[in-house]
Parts: structure tokens; sequence; C-alpha cells
């Protein structure tokens, strides 16, 4: 008896010393017996404990992985008019850089647009814009309908900073700063693909007044067409600056009038220009939408990748327009350039 008395109580140590948790006493309950109070105030206490530091675990985890936006993500900012930006998926910024754009608004929305999917959406920017700007940049559409609210402010001579890789009519031509760069680019690559060219550029920026004469002298002409060759003072994209006319600089002086077609090898410029940030705004085919004839000289700067989508697609300024009413931030167009990046417009 002495020994069986003495032998149970070590053999039961024993088995708790080994075991890998220890509960405390008030949690044991023997659920076959009344349970006291405290033993259920201390039960639910554990509970709700355990609870609380597992939903802040999943909390910082997510936040971590961008899926919850802080208090300062959600302060109002207003969206830009610029131009629906495009926003490339394959970016190759740094990480600095990345954070930095990292968007504000937008991302709360993430789960919504699932089809885009967060890391496209880590990439966006909000830019703040006055109603004002939405008569501004390189996006603006003017036709018969739209006037040019644009005066000329960013125009810069282009003999002030053209390539070599073409002349113009004369020292006056100038357009808007910021598509020079892409002009000279693109009549770079071409000059490399062909050789010395015969590109000439014959007109870019038009003051008001430079737009009422010709308008006039079109009309004096009594050319019935002449309203769909030049347009009514005020209605001219070349007030804007983002447009240009080429034309050829060629021995004999060519016809009166612009010879440039954009066929033989002027057909790759008319071809490319999409991936240059150009658009030709009068196609052929299309002129009961631009209200103007064919002009394969005429080419805008719209940007990259609007650019790019319009010519694929064959599309005019007015449908791309018509195109992005009908999307938002939640149903954004998605192309892949020619480089094979992903964009969401
Ligand atoms: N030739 C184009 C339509 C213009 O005058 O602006
Ligand atoms: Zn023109």
């Amino acid at each position: 008896m002495n020994n069986n008395d003495n032998n149970s109580p070590e053999k039961e140590e024993t088995s708790e010393d080994k075991s890998f948790f220890h509960l405390p006493e008030i949690l044991k309950i023997d659920f076959d017996k009344p349970v006291p109070f405290k033993q259920q105030f201390a039960f639910m206490s554990t509970v709700l404990v355990i609870s609380c530091l597992l939903f802040t675990v999943v909390y910082i985890q997510q936040m971590f992985a961008g899926n919850i936006a802080s208090a300062e993500d959600g302060k109002p900012t207003s969206v830009a008019n610029d131009e629906v930006s495009g926003t490339p998926a394959s970016d190759t910024s740094s990480s600095a850089e990345k954070e930095e754009k990292k968007p504000k608004k937008q991302q709360k929305k993430v789960t919504k647009i699932s089809t885009v999917g967060a890391d496209i959406l880590k990439k966006m920017t909000t830019v703040e814009r006055t109603p004002d700007d939405i008569h501004k940049g390189s996006l603006i559409l003017v036709n018969k309908d739209y006037s040019s609210a644009l005066d000329g402010e960013n125009i810069t001579m282009l003999s002030e900073e053209k390539s070599d890789s073409y002349v113009l009519s004369d020292n006056t031509v100038g357009v808007d700063a910021e598509i020079i760069p892409h002009l000279n680019s693109m009549l770079d690559d071409f000059e490399s693909l062909y050789g010395e060219t015969d590109i000439m550029i014959a007109c870019g920026y038009r003051g008001y007044e430079t737009q009422v004469s010709l308008y006039n002298d079109e009309l004096d002409d009594n050319d019935t067409e002449g309203d769909q060759w030049v347009a009514p003072p005020g209605y001219s994209e070349h007030q804007t600056g983002y447009v240009f006319d080429f034309d050829l600089n060629l021995a004999d002086g060519g016809k009166a009038g612009i010879n440039y077609d954009g066929e033989g090898d002027y057909a790759w410029i008319n071809n490319n220009c999409g991936e240059y940030g150009f658009i030709l705004r009068y196609r052929e085919g299309k002129e009961k939408i631009t209200g103007y004839l064919f002009e394969p000289w005429h080419f805008r700067y719209v940007g990259f990748p609007h650019s790019e989508y319009i010519e694929d697609n064959d599309i005019t300024l007015e449908e791309y327009m018509e195109l992005l009413h009908k999307h938002d931030d939640e149903d954004v167009i998605l192309m892949e350039d020619h480089d094979g990046h992903q964009w969401c417009i």
C-alpha cells in the first residue's frame, strides 16, 4: 500500500514534465462538472487575447502587401485631366521611385480591379489638375466643334533644337517644346534606316492671325472643299503647337503645295509614328469623323502610349476620346506595346 501511495504522484509528475505545453490550472476545465465563474472568465479572456493577436498579425501582413490603405492614403485628391495617363505594367524604375509613385486614392480600389492587378495599380500616380487644365496638354481634342485655348506659350523655334536629319522650310517654324525630342528621334531613326532624306517641315505652330489669313485665302479661292482643307480660325490644331506638316525638299522644287504623300520609303514614318507619340490626324476614310480630307503630311503629337493605340487600331482622335469616356479607373483600357510592355490607360 505504502509503495503504491508513494509511486502514483511520482508517475503523474513525470508525464507532466514531458508535456510541451503547461496549461495553467485555471484553464483546465472539466466540462462534466459545473464550471466556476472565475474559470469561465479566464477561459474567455484567453480566447479574446489570442483572437486579437491573430487579427493584428494578419492586419500587419496585409498592410505590407499593400492591400490596406493607410489613413494618409485616403485623403481626397483630384484626378488629372491630362490625359488619362498610361501606366506601364512592366516598369523598370527603382524601388525608391516605385515607393514615391505609390498611388494614393486608387490604392483603395485594388480588390475591385481584379483584372488589372494590384501590381499595376501600385505604379499609378495621381496628378492634381485645375479645371482650366482640361484645355491643356498634348491629348486635347481640337476640331470643328472644339476650339484651341492654347496660345503658343510653350513654342520653341525648331531651328534651335532640331537634329540634322531634316530641314525646315524657314527658320520661323516652331512647335511645342515637348514634342521636339520625339520628332528628332523619329526622323533620326528614319534617316539611319533609309539614308539621307528630303524631309522638310513646312509648318508647325500657327498664331490666330496666320490662321485667319490662310482661311480667308482658301475661301477666296472659291474652293468648294476649302473648309475641308483649312480649319476656321481658333479651331486649327496648328494653334496648339502639337502639330507639324511634312513637305519634301526636292531639288526641282516639286509641285506647288505639299509634296509629302507618306508613300514609298516615307510609309515607314506613317506606319511607325505611333511609337514616337505621333498620330496621322486626318486619315483616309475617316473624313466624316474628322471633318477634313485625307492629309498624309499632318502629324499630331498625343504622347505614347495613346499614339500607339490610335495608330494600331486605325482610329481617329475623336474615336479615341469616345473610347476613353467609356472607360474609367475601374474599367481600364489594357494594351501591349510593340516592345511587349503592358499598359493600362
Ligand atoms: N489643315 C488643317 C485642317 C488645319 O488647317 O488646321
Ligand atoms: Zn497641318
